[in-house]
């Protein structure tokens, strides 16, 4: 079995960190949401990966390399526009021959892993194999029907009154037999070959379709609260590791991790709460829920709730919560006018400040 990773898109709700990058390398619990996704793959035993990008091709490039340090070959594929995840199928064909694969989407998350369900396909070898995952309002998502057997009647983009609460979730299982429906599909009325069209040409043709439920904790990090979400979840799971230093004033509480170099002055950190390599944190109360990325500088700060990106500074800003901090980004202290906010904010920033 090969893989296919889709990791272009135009990551428009996650302005305007997607203006700066690519949404795929958002660092959750500081690493990319990315790498959990070739983790995932790499422990299937899959190891020939084939990474779809679009323009922000050479981050992403930059951020994986060759794929050697996570024990897989990585093939790039350019995809000069987001065309459909259907699409993305077709410009990998070459790459892919008619090798059964496991396409995963680069932005969604799925910590429990997906070995269970990959074995049932490898085992039942149906023509397609959806994985659905149970959702409180399928309305928003794209919706597998099944019949008493199991196997996809029908899928529903988006149903008003949906007949099923399983949710198609980001990864999916094929034979070559997409090829052709893949082949035989034209563009939704958004302009994009939609995957969900390619399977229901297949559930149509009366090819077998399968749906595999994944049970454990599921987000697509499309927007920043899911991300903030998926990192309060994943920090949930933190074991302490101190390997920065902690001045004998500063006190840590729950689940820390200081990674070298970091240092902690004069602070209570209150787990679980991640601190990156390098990363200075001085007269500051940080936690719960908080990844720090590397080289950052936190002063006289109190943050719960947030990720800091790498090489951040933050100053003297008291109750900062549920924050997206970008890399390099600089909060902190007027240098001008004491009484006033003042704001330099790029494009489709979201800033809320205390009433
Ligand atoms: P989406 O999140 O559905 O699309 P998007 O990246 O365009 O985001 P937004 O709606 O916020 O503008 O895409 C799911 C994943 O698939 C994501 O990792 C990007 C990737 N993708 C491609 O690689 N090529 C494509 O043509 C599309 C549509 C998505």
């Amino acid at each position: 079995m090969k893989a296919l990773v889709l990791s272009g898109g135009a990551g428009t709700r996650l302005r305007p960190f997607s203006y700066s990058m690519p949404k795929q390398l958002i660092p959750i619990m500081n690493k990319p949401v990315l790498v959990y996704a070739l983790e995932n793959i790499v422990e299937l035993g899959v190891t020939d990966i084939a990474v779809i990008v679009g323009d922000w091709a050479p981050a992403i490039e930059e951020a994986l390399g060759d794929g050697s340090s996570l024990g897989a070959r990585i093939t790039y594929i350019q995809q000069d526009k987001p065309l459909g995840l259907a699409h993305c199928v077709e410009l990998a064909r070459p790459f892919l021959g008619d090798d059964d694969f496991v396409m995963y989407l680069g932005d969604n998350m799925l910590p429990q892993g997906i070995g269970e369900i990959a074995e049932e396909f490898r085992v039942q070898r149906p023509a397609a194999q959806v994985v659905v995952c149970k959702v409180p309002d399928p309305r928003a998502f794209g919706v597998a029907e099944l019949d008493a057997d199991g196997a996809v009647t029908a899928l529903v983009e988006k149903p008003q009154q949906p007949r099923s609460d399983l949710a198609l979730i980001g990864v999916y299982f094929f034979t070559s037999a997409i090829h052709e429906s893949v082949a035989a599909i034209e563009p939704s009325a958004r302009g994009e070959l939609e995957i969900t069209d390619a399977i229901q040409w297949l559930v149509t043709q009366g090819a077998d379709v399968r749906a595999g439920e994944y049970d454990g904790y599921w987000k697509d990090t499309g927007q920043a609260d899911d991300v903030l979400e998926c990192n309060r979840r994943l920090l949930g799971e933190l074991a302490t590791r101190i390997d920065g230093d902690v001045d004998g004033t500063s006190e840590l509480i729950g689940p820390v991790v200081i990674e070298p170099g970091a240092r902690v002055v004069r602070s209570r950190i209150v787990g679980p709460v991640i601190i990156g390599a390098g990363t200075l944190v001085e007269d500051s109360r940080i936690g719960p829920d908080a990844s720090i990325g590397s080289d950052c500088v936190l002063r006289a700060t109190q943050l719960a709730d947030s990720i800091v990106m790498a090489g951040a500074s933050i100053t003297q800003v008291p109750g900062l919560h549920g924050s997206l901090i970008g890399r390099s980004a600089r909060v902190g202290p007027s240098d001008h006018a004491e009484a006033h906010h003042r704001l330099m904010v790029g494009d489709h920033t979201r800033v809320e400040v205390a009433a």
